[in-house]
């Protein structure tokens, strides 16, 4: 039973909601656990093939790691709970399926760093971004000091994290951050349409190109292309290969059905 998330499965997609709209859907470590708990039920699912991760209200995606909770904090219980972020985090980024991360609004601390570990953000044009954590004493914990700058790049993630500025949807957009910029009353109807987009595309084949990308992205260049090697061959086993390619040379559209 998930006291703090949504979760709609609809034309294999799923769209969860963070919903703790009270405190801006703020993470407490219940619903990092949840979060942990939800993906890990997705990964295991093929009727899900594209996640929406987004937060409920109009004004925030997730204004951060809870500062409530973390007030009172010891180093242990600190440690702890940016190691269950960790751990759901990780799930978001190495499930099967696409995620794209709605943000709709305030993505800051821990949001910005969730929706970093999705594959793709669609920011409205109200999202804010930001690492404000130098503010309260703490350094980025749910990832923003190693994803940031692997999306960004070194100098922009150190004078995010330095300075703490927040910057709006088109900064973000212009940095690479957000993959894209909608008007708040398209960004669910932008990220469903993409994801049907996806869906259409052969879904096993898709999943292999996501871990070769993330897998690739933390080792060295050899390593990277002799993995993606391997991920082609394996992708010559699959339905989707001899369809697609029979498909192409008959000249008719391809069946794909393999996830
Ligand atoms: N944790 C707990 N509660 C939070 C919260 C958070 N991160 N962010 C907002 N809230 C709560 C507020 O305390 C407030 O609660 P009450 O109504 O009970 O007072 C409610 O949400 C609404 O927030 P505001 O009244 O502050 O709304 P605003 O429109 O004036 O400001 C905001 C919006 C700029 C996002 C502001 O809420 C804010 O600065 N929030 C904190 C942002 C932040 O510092 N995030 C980083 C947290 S640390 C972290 O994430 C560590 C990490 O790396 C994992």
């Amino acid at each position: 039973m998930m006291e703090n998330l949504l979760m709609e499965v609809e034309n294999e997609i799923a769209v969860v909601t963070i919903n703790r709209p009270k405190s801006l859907n703020a993470l407490n470590s219940a619903t990092l656990k949840e979060i942990y708990e939800c993906f890990l039920g997705i990964s295991e699912r093929k009727d899900i093939k594209v996640v929406i991760l987004t937060g409920s209200g109009s004004k925030a995606f997730v204004a951060g790691a809870d500062i409530s909770e973390m007030v009172n904090a010891t180093p242990a219980e600190g440690k702890n709970m940016a190691m269950i972020a960790y751990k759901a985090f990780k799930l978001i980024e190495e499930c099967p399926q696409v995620v794209i991360a709605a943000v709709n609004g305030y993505a800051l601390g821990g949001g910005c760093e969730i929706s970093m570990a999705c594959d793709i953000r669609v920011a409205s044009e109200n999202a804010k971004f930001g690492q404000p954590e130098v503010n309260l004493g703490i350094l980025p914990g749910f990832g923003g000091t190693q994803r940031l700058p692997r999306l960004v790049g070194k100098g922009r993630a150190k004078e995010l994290i330095f300075t703490t500025d927040m910057i709006d949807a088109a900064e973000a957009y212009r940095i690479g951050l957000a993959n894209k910029v909608v008007p708040q009353d398209e960004l669910m109807d932008t990220c469903k349409k993409m994801a049907a987009k996806i869906i259409s595309k052969a879904s096993y084949a898709l999943s292999l190109a996501k871990q070769a990308i993330n897998v690739g992205m933390d080792t060295d260049l050899a390593a990277g292309l002799q993995m993606e090697a391997n991920l082609f061959g394996l992708a010559f086993s699959t339905h989707d290969k001899k369809e697609g390619m029979s498909a192409f040379l008959e000249k008719r559209a391809a069946d794909l059905t393999d996830f």
